[in-house]
């Protein structure tokens, strides 16, 4: 981490609270320094794309590639100062063909954040949009793919990954369960082991598919001797003296579901919303329940249709959202008066 970057900036008298639950019309650079350092647990936004959608005023109408990543570094900076040590920042930024070529205004972004500001970048997280807008080019493929960068303040960021892409136990999942293992049947079949080999190899996945059926395990791998690569790094011995030995081994998963730097979701479009580029609430809520506890406060210095915010309020969470377009200010405080903190089952279980 490079340390160019002091924090709080002392110079500056910030007022000793913040005011919570709010959508705030501004200029997000200027109202971000009215505010009091360390007084945010996590920082969550999709600031305007480069010269892709014409907001009519803000940041994103920069003459120079160069001028508008000088202007997100402004916001990330002010950030960082009102994010408390333990907190996070997480930054979804577009990218954009220019002559036929990306420009990787993402990874440019992030490389700079790393270079001037005392952070780490803990994850690049892709967000697969399911129902990307469905135009064809002859000579590239549709984008369907954003990253979230996740950058933490320091080491001790706070951080339940046991929250995240949880899903209660529901009908398309049980129908999951019923489906498990069941594909390695048919692999046992086809393979070269012998008969009494495929005997043992069928009972044993039998054992296993009961096993995380009852929830005794969370998961398993089998892997078939011919079929099946050797297990990772080929020298673990008894995994490997198993495969010679019987012909198949099985690894079972006792822990959590593996936590995948992926969140895969359809964009979404609000009936009726004035903005023409709103964040998936899901994606948000995923990154909301990773690094925030009930109560803690979220920062969207772009608020635009209130995604972030909503989602917050609904998570039992404070809020504090910025927007420079007087009408998207106004959408997002009626979508927060009818949205309602739905502390569900799922996060009483977390908790
Ligand atoms: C990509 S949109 C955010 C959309 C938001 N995540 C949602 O779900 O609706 C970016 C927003 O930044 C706002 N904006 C642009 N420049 C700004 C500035 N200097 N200060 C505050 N807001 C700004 C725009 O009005 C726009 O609503």
């Amino acid at each position: 981490m490079s340390s160019t970057h002091t924090f709080p900036d002392a110079r500056r008298p910030a007022p000793e609270r913040l005011t919570l639950d709010v959508v705030l019309c501004a200029d997000s650079l200027v109202a971000l320094r009215a505010l009091p350092a360390a007084s945010v647990d996590l920082a969550l936004t999709s600031p305007p794309y480069f010269r892709q959608r014409d907001y009519g005023r803000g940041i994103g109408n920069e003459a120079s590639l160069d001028d508008y990543l000088s202007a997100l570094l402004a916001v990330f900076g002010e950030c960082l100062r009102l994010v408390k040590p333990t907190g996070s920042l997480v930054f979804n930024v577009g990218d954009k063909y220019d002559r036929k070529s990306l420009l990787l205004i993402p990874h440019r972004f992030a490389l700079a954040a790393l270079e001037r500001f005392p952070v780490q970048l803990v994850n690049a997280v892709t967000w697969v949009k399911r129902n990307p807008t469905p135009r064809h080019f002859r000579r590239r493929l549709v984008s369907s793919a954003e990253p979230f960068f996740h950058f933490a303040v320091s080491d001790d960021y706070q951080y339940f990954p046991q929250n995240f892409l949880r899903r209660p136990s529901a009908p398309e999942n049980s129908q999951r369960r019923a489906r498990i293992g069941q594909r390695y049947f048919q692999l046992i079949a086809a393979s070269s082991l012998t008969d009494q080999q495929k005997a043992q190899a069928r009972a044993a996945l039998e054992a296993a598919i009961a096993e995380a059926q009852a929830g005794i395990i969370q998961d398993f791998r089998m892997k078939i001797r011919g079929i099946h690569s050797v297990p990772f790094g080929g020298r673990e011995g008894g995994r490997n003296i198993h495969l010679e030995r019987d012909g198949f081994t099985i690894i079972r998963m006792h822990g959590e579901r593996l936590k995948r730097d992926v969140i895969e979701t359809p964009v979404e479009s609000l009936k009726g919303c004035p903005h023409r580029a709103v964040f998936p609430e899901a994606v948000v809520t995923e990154f909301i329940r990773l690094l925030t506890r009930p109560g803690d406060v979220v920062l969207d210095p772009f608020v635009g249709s209130g995604t972030t915010a909503v989602a917050a309020k609904k998570l039992g969470r404070r809020y504090v959202g910025i927007d420079i377009n007087p009408e998207y200010c106004a959408y997002a405080r009626q979508r927060l008066a009818g949205a309602v903190c739905q502390a569900s089952l799922l996060d009483a279980a977390a908790w």
